[in-house]
């Protein structure tokens, strides 16, 4: 059966690859991203999708396209896939680089971004019989993670862990799955060369991952793999 997926951060990194994955599989995709008219790539990879595929213009906390988006999509979506996520600084308290905009930009985009996204499709996903929320997180924002610096990177992904477990609790009776996934270190803009895992790896472990997601799993935060891990 074919799954439909809306995916944020669809031009590059993570989110591509898990847009050219969805479509190699036949599965339906809405790609949304901030520019699609630089967005070279997922371009292509819609071009050549035989109509699976429909790109969209947003900023992951535009609440108003995000809403206008949701209004052009004709039916329902079975997996929002909450992807767009921003890194701050890496460093410890002295870095000058955690000053009030990039605080701001980073809480908007990686905390109050996923509850945006699962608000806005919120009644595209009533229309599916297995509607899952997938917010991408990190493990930097688990209580056990034991890093020393990106603070708010970290802070932004323990809040987008718990608007995960809030939504969880409030959309369990509409039967919706709402869960948080780890990408692994990945080779990305933002994981960097020297990282674990390919884009690929990554990619398909959480697709992978979303095809199985049950209810059962609603308000858990799981690796690409499976694996559980601590909120
Ligand atoms: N790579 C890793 O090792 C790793 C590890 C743990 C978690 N993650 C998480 O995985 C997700 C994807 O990361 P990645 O490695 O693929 O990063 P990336 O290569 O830097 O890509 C980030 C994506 O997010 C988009 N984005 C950023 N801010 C946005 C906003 N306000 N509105 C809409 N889109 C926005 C970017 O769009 P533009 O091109 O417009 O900037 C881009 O498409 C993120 O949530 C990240 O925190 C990554």
């Amino acid at each position: 059966m074919t799954t439909t997926y809306l995916i944020t951060g669809a031009n590059r990194g993570i989110g591509l690859e898990m847009s050219r994955q969805i479509l190699q599989s036949g599965d339906r995709l809405y790609a949304v991203c901030r520019n699609p008219e630089t967005a070279s790539e997922l371009n292509n990879l819609v071009h050549g999708s035989n109509g699976h595929g429909q790109i969209f213009k947003s900023d992951a906390c535009d609440e108003v396209s995000l809403a206008n988006i949701a209004d052009k999509i004709v039916g329902g979506i079975d997996v929002v896939v909450c992807n767009a996520g921003v890194m701050s600084a890496r460093g410890g308290l002295n870095d000058a680089a955690n000053n009030a905009a990039s605080v701001a930009t980073v809480l908007m985009t990686n905390t109050a971004g996923p509850f945006f996204t699962a608000r806005a499709f919120y009644k595209n996903l009533k229309l599916s019989s297995a509607p899952r929320i997938c917010i991408i997180s990190s493990y930097m924002g688990s209580q056990q993670h034991q890093g020393a610096s990106a603070y708010f990177y970290r802070a932004s992904k323990a809040g987008a862990n718990n608007i995960m477990v809030t939504l969880a609790n409030e959309l369990k009776a509409d039967g919706i799955t709402v869960t948080s996934f780890h990408p692994g270190w990945v080779k990305t803009e933002m994981g960097g060369s020297g990282a674990d895992i390919t884009v690929e790896e990554s990619a398909s472990g959480l697709i992978q991952q979303f095809q199985a997601l049950k209810i059962s799993k609603t308000g858990t935060f799981l690796n690409y793999d499976g694996k559980s891990l601590p909120l």
